[in-house]
């Protein structure tokens, strides 16, 4: 059958999209004169590489980050919390569709109308792509300017407040900074991640206006052996040795996901603190590697810390008092200082991406790390890591100064982000529980 009797015969019936009537096996002789609809729309095994968009959680927090990513930050136009729910119905149609590689064939489109799909990923059905589209609200959604905007503000999560414009060592551009939605999109190609924002932007034309967006991209390295980091910094260094293991509920249940403290419906969710962290990458690379290592606090090539031989064996900076092996302002020992519990209950999430957008006006190179921190408290894990660890110069001793790594980094923007818990059926849309309860 060719392409355009294939398209007559859908039409001819009336049929919204070619997906539509997959698996309506009833119909599908006399659409296709004897032809199976699996011959003419092949459904290749998805297998592991989409992504289920219904869950408990959302999905891009848990399941494994793939190489591109983009984070784009959005303002949401009506004014009522009629107009805040016909945008969550949206998104979460948009989503569920793109996750599940819905593209569409041309099937059922007028030729006096824009076409559905924007064609740039083709027109099959597509099996790859491990799509996922984490969806987090800013504070502005809740209060913006001390207005309660859509009857929302008693609703607020516990700690979701602007990103904190006083964090040492911040260099921030008004232009780069929070938002009222915050799509973050990744996938394994950066141009999927742009299909997906187009779809979205498009059919939410008039609800969202874009405020400020950064793509990104990093190199999972497949088959790594547990406990060990699957990726690199911008720096060079292996990221991710220590970071909480997804796999254990235990440890996600108290660490990341929101609980009983918060209102009802923000329960199940987490906090996102999203940070694009400027690099001086010509500076660092003109460092010495026992600099660089000294600044980190690990090996560069084997990721193990300074104190130890292997990447998975623990720094015990208890037997090490004054830093003579790890050093006092190294970011593993600022970041994570390993006091027993004080320190146990700020661990974050984390989730690493490098960005490169070209040459600064010093013709420098205007890179760094799209950062994430997801935790169940963002003011008593990641902030307080920021603030109490990093970049107070007494700490972990008196007159230590900010971690030795701030030389080389700065903030220049992000925000932080309430991420609701997932959709779990049909029926439901994301966040419905704040609109709708
Ligand atoms: C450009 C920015 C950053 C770079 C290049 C960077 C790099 C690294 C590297 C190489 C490691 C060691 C490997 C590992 O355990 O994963 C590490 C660990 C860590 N980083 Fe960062 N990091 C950055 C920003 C941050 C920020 C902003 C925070 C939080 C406030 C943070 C928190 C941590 C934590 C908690 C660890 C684990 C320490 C441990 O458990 O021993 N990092 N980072």
């Amino acid at each position: 059958m060719s392409e355009i009797s294939r398209r007559s015969a859908l039409k001819a019936l009336g049929l919204a999209t070619a997906s539509a009537v997959v698996g309506s096996s009833t119909l599908k002789d006399n659409l296709l004169g004897g032809e199976s609809l699996s011959q003419v729309f092949p459904q290749i095994p998805a297998e592991d590489n989409l992504f289920p968009f219904e869950g408990v959680h959302q999905a891009g927090i848990l399941t494994d980050p793939p190489d591109a990513i983009l984070v784009a930050s959005l303002q949401v136009i009506p004014t009522t919390l009629d107009g805040l729910v016909q945008i969550m119905k949206i998104l979460t149609e948009r989503i569920r569709a793109l996750m599940a590689g819905q593209l569409g064939p041309v099937v059922d489109e007028s030729d006096q109308f824009p076409p559905k799909n924007t064609g740039d990923m083709g027109y099959d059905q597509l099996n790859e792509g491990h799509l996922t589209i984490l969806v987090g609200l800013g504070s502005s959604l809740f209060i913006q300017g001390g207005q309660d905007r859509f009857g929302l503000a008693a609703k607020k999560p516990l700690a979701l407040k602007p990103m904190p414009r006083d964090l040492i060592g911040d260099k921030l551009n008004p232009d780069l900074l929070d938002g009222d939605i915050l799509l973050e999109i990744s996938s394994d190609h950066p141009l999927e991640n742009m299909h997906a924002l187009r779809d979205i932007l498009r059919n939410t034309k008039g609800l969202l206006s874009p405020l400020w967006m950064q793509p990104g991209f990093q190199r999972h390295q497949k088959n790594v052996p547990v406990g060990q980091a699957n990726v690199r910094t911008v720096l060079g260094f292996k990221d991710g040795t220590t970071n909480l293991d997804v796999n254990n509920d235990d440890l996600m249940n108290t660490m990341v996901w929101t609980g009983t403290e918060e209102p009802s419906w923000a329960q199940g969710g987490t906090y996102m603190a999203l940070r694009l962290i400027r690099e001086s990458i010509e500076h660092w690379d003109r460092q010495s590697l026992e600099s660089q290592q000294n600044s980190i606090g690990r090996y560069k090539v084997s990721g193990a810390s300074l104190d130890n031989i292997t990447e998975v064996q623990l720094p015990d900076y208890a037997d090490d008092p004054d830093g003579n092996t790890v050093p006092l302002d190294a970011h593993i020992r600022k970041a994570n200082p390993r006091l027993g519990p004080e320190s146990e209950k700020r661990r974050i999430l984390r989730r690493g991406y490098m960005y490169l957008n070209g040459f600064d006006k010093s013709g420098l190179l205007d890179g760094g790390a799209i950062f994430h921190a997801f935790c169940r408290n963002v003011e008593e894990q990641f902030e307080y890591i920021k603030r109490n660890y990093m970049t107070n110069r007494n700490f972990p001793k008196t007159n230590t100064g900010v971690q030795d790594l701030d030389e080389y980094m700065f903030a220049v923007g992000g925000g932080y982000f309430f991420i609701p818990a997932g959709v779990q059926s049909d029926g439901r849309f994301l966040a419905d529980a704040l609109l709708l309860g």
